[in-house]
Formats: C-alpha cells, sequence, structure tokens
C-alpha cells in the first residue's frame, strides 16, 4: 500500500468509527469496542483505554486474562500511562524494554510480551485529561507520527463518547433508585407482597420485549420503567383500593383515574426512562381494539410500552392473590391472556408473552411458593438487577 492509500484507507475507518461508538452509552462495552477500532485502524496487537479514577488518582482498565476480564490499576504519574496522564503528552516507545518508564507488571501479569508503546491521552473538549490510549505493538515497524496523529484524533473523538457514557451511567444509577423507590411507594398499599409483585412485572416486561425482538437499549428501558406503571394508586383512597370484594361502578371509574394520576406524576420528566415510564402508567389499561381507559386509545396509538407492561400486568394479577380475587392457576391465566389477543392486547406482544412462557413460569414460581427461596433472598435478587 502507497501512504497515499493506506491514509485514506485509515480515514474511512475513522469515519466509521465515529458511526459506531457514538451509539454505544454502556462504557464497558465501549471502551471494547473502541480498543479494537484502535487495533484496526493502527494495525497493532493489542489497545487499551485506561480511565481516570480521580477518586483514588489512579487509571484503570480491563486487561483480558484468558477468558476473564481483570481491572489493573495505575497510580497518576507512574509507568507509561502514569506519565502520559501526568503530563498529557504522547510518549512513543520503540523498544519498552530498555525504556526507564515501561513498568513490567502488566506484561507480568499477562505473560504477554511488550515490544513497542504509543500512549496518548484522551482529553475531553475542555481539556482535561480523562484518560489514556495505549496502543502496543505494532505489526511490522514502531509506532510514527502517522499513527501519533492518528490515534490523537481518534483519542478526541472517544472521549466525548466515554464521557457521555460515563455520565450515563452515573445518572442512570440514580434514576434507577428513584424509581424503585417510587414504585415500591405506590404498590405497598395493596400488594402483600410489593418486591415479588415488582420483580415479576420487571422481568415479565423484560422477556416479553425480548420475545418482540426490541433493541437490547429498549428491553432495558421498559424492565426499568414498568414497575412504574401503578405508581397513581398513592392517589386512590383506601377505602376503594383496599375494598376486599367487588367495587362498584362509581368506585371503579375513581379506580381509572390512577392512569392519570400515574402519568401526571411522571409527566415532564427530563430523564428518557421516566418519560417511557409516563406512558406505561397512563395507557397500560388502554386495550387494543379501543375498549380501554382512560383515552380509548386504539392499536398503534397505545405506545409500544404500555401494551407490553399491560399483558405483564395482567398475567400477574391474574396468577397473584389481591383482596378482591384468589389467585388463578398460570395454565388459566395463559389462556386468558391468548383468547384476549386482537381485544386486550396487542396480537404481536400476546405472541412474543407465549413464545417467552417458559421464562415467565420459571420467574413466577420465584415467590409463590413452588420455588425454594429463602426469606430476604428475593429482596438480594431484586436488588442486583440493578
Ligand atoms: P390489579 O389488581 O393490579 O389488576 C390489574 C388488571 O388485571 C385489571 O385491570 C384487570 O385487567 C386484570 N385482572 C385482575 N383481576 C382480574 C380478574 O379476576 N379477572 C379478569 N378478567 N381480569 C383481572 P382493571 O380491571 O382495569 O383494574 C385496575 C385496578 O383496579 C386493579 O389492579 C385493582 O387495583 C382495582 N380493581 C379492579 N377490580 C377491583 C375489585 O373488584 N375490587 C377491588 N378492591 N379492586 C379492584
Ligand atoms: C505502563 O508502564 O504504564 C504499563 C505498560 C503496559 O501496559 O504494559
Ligand atoms: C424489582 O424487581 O424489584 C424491580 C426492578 C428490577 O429488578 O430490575
Ligand atoms: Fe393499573
Amino acid at each position: 500500500m502507497t501512504r497515499a492509500e493506506e491514509l485514506e484507507n485509515r480515514l474511512r475507518l475513522l469515519v466509521n468509527f465515529g458511526g459506531v461508538v457514538s451509539k454505544e452509552t454502556n462504557l464497558q462495552k465501549l471502551l471494547e469496542i473502541i480498543a479494537e477500532q484502535v487495533k484496526t485502524i493502527l494495525g497493532c496487537d493489542r489497545c487499551s483505554v485506561f480511565i481516570m479514577d480521580r477518586q483514588t488518582n489512579e487509571l484503570w482498565s480491563k486487561v483480558a486474562l484468558g477468558m476473564q476480564k481483570t481491572e489493573i490499576r495505575v497510580p497518576f504519574g507512574r509507568g507509561v500511562v502514569g506519565n502520559v496522564a501526568s503530563s498529557g503528552q504522547t510518549i512513543n516507545i520503540r523498544d519498552a524494554y530498555t525504556d526507564g518508564r515501561f513498568t513490567h507488571e502488566i506484561d507480568r501479569l499477562t505473560g504477554y510480551r511488550t515490544r513497542n508503546i504509543l500512549a496518548v491521552p484522551l482529553k475531553n473538549v475542555g481539556g482535561h485529561i480523562i484518560g489514556v490510549f495505549e496502543a502496543i505493538n505494532k505489526a511490522s515497524l514502531p509506532f510514527d507520527a502517522d499513527d501519533e496523529g492518528i490515534l490523537q484524533l481518534i483519542g478526541s473523538l472517544a472521549a466525548s463518547a466515554i464521557e457521555n457514557a460515563q455520565l450515563y451511567e452515573s445518572l442512570s444509577k440514580s434514576q434507577l433508585e428513584t424509581i424503585y423507590r417510587l414504585a415500591v411507594t405506590a404498590e405497598y398499599r395493596d400488594q402483600q407482597d410489593t418486591a415479588i409483585h415488582l420483580r415479576h412485572i420487571t422481568e415479565y416486561s423484560g422477556l416479553i420485549a425480548q420475545g418482540l425482538g426490541l433493541p437490547e437499549r429498549e428491553v432495558e428501558n421498559i424492565r426499568y420503567a414498568s414497575p412504574l406503571h401503578d405508581i397513581g394508586k398513592v392517589g386512590i383512597a383506601d377505602a376503594i383500593l383496599l375494598k376486599p370484594g367487588k367495587l362498584t361502578p362509581e368506585e371503579f371509574e375513581e379506580m381509572k383515574k390512577h392512569t392519570l394520576y400515574g402519568a401526571k406524576i411522571l409527566c415532564n420528566a427530563e430523564s428518557s426512562l421516566l418519560q417511557i415510564a409516563c406512558k406505561v402508567a397512563g395507557s397500560h389499561h388502554e386495550k387494543f381494539d379501543g375498549t380501554g381507559y382512560p383515552a380509548r386509545l386504539k392499536g398503534e396509538q397505545i405506545p409500544i410500552y404500555a401494551r407490553i407492561v399491560s399483558v405483564a400486568d395482567v398475567f400477574d394479577a391474574l396468577c397473584m392473590p389481591r383482596v378482591y380475587k384468589p389467585k388463578w392457576e398460570t395454565e388459566k391465566a395463559r389462556e386468558y391472556i391468548l383468547e384476549e389477543s386482537g381485544k386486550s392486547f396487542d396480537p404481536a406482544v400476546v405472541e412474543a408473552f407465549d413464545k417467552v412462557y417458559g421464562e415467565i413460569l420459571k420467574m413466577h414460581a420465584i415467590g409463590d411458593g413452588k420455588a425454594t427461596i429463602i426469606p430476604g433472598i428475593t429482596k438480594e435478587l431484586h436488588k442486583h438487577t440493578f
């Protein structure tokens, strides 16, 4: 390849890189994608992305040790990586083992033989160093000035994607915690076991979304938004919500308002997750044939999230005891869901429900006494999914 051809080739890879990287919001996956791309673009054997941890003044990275990934940490200012982070300067080493800055620790850990290293700082738009890129063992020659330029360029593209992913992760952790607390508040009055009900709704909704083939991001969204579907019940009086028998028509009219209350509580939220939760709370009692409430929406007018949670909700309501009804056998509940295809429920969603029904049953077994569970374990379980 001539130099011009090589540069053109790299440019093409770079354009592709921007597209690939901007879509991923999961930090760990993003770092893996970046490392893969850098290896291809530079033609080197390894690439590690080190991320600055300001709390401990270290840089961390995940390295593969056999089948497993281990986190390694380098102190700021130490070794090649630490020096790049503290100086903000690129370091290009032709022969690692004769360079005083190179620490052999990672090679010792991985059994890998580092020959040449190109390490560049990762700077955000404000010019702050958020990490270091380290490319190792270029196939033929040591890294040259072109490689330096290109790795710096990749670094600036990657830095903003990495910062976004970091922001997204920290945001969603606190968002998820808030959501779970809200959900517990909403459910604890009329459910015998709030944790189990919320877990069922979460898992059933996620499984159905998967069965529908929705992208992983949407599956996650629906998992986290679904426990809030009945948040509006906080606005319903005990006399109605906890009534042991059948509701009068007037009482049921009042009860229906839990959808409106829920949507109101969650509306205008900035977080996309709460926006989805708002749609679910407002529309989970709409029916596919247009006979539901509160707005008598029909078919695709009902947000897909609500069409999914509606199936999960009714299946769980039927299979669990309520103050106003005993629990149904799961098979009877499944038949009911299938019968209501095209009436209460979106046929595509019912089909997905049936496809993942085996998994749903397994989840159902947790908490209805069929599976052995030690008290406290379910609580642990759902703590972990967050
Ligand atoms: P929920 O108990 O969580 O029930 C959610 C949905 O599951 C119900 O929405 C309904 O579509 C379905 N479902 C629950 N139990 C049965 C059942 O025995 N047969 C059938 N065919 N479907 C069932 P729905 O009807 O819009 O009710 C919304 C909420 O209103 C219920 O949430 C519950 O909190 C309350 N509710 C409904 N009916 C009664 C009642 O007769 N007495 C009391 N105390 N509350 C009721
Ligand atoms: C370092 O000295 O900073 C680490 C070198 C390596 O990654 O092997
Ligand atoms: C729950 O199961 O309690 C709700 C949230 C989750 O598990 O992801
Ligand atoms: Fe509801």
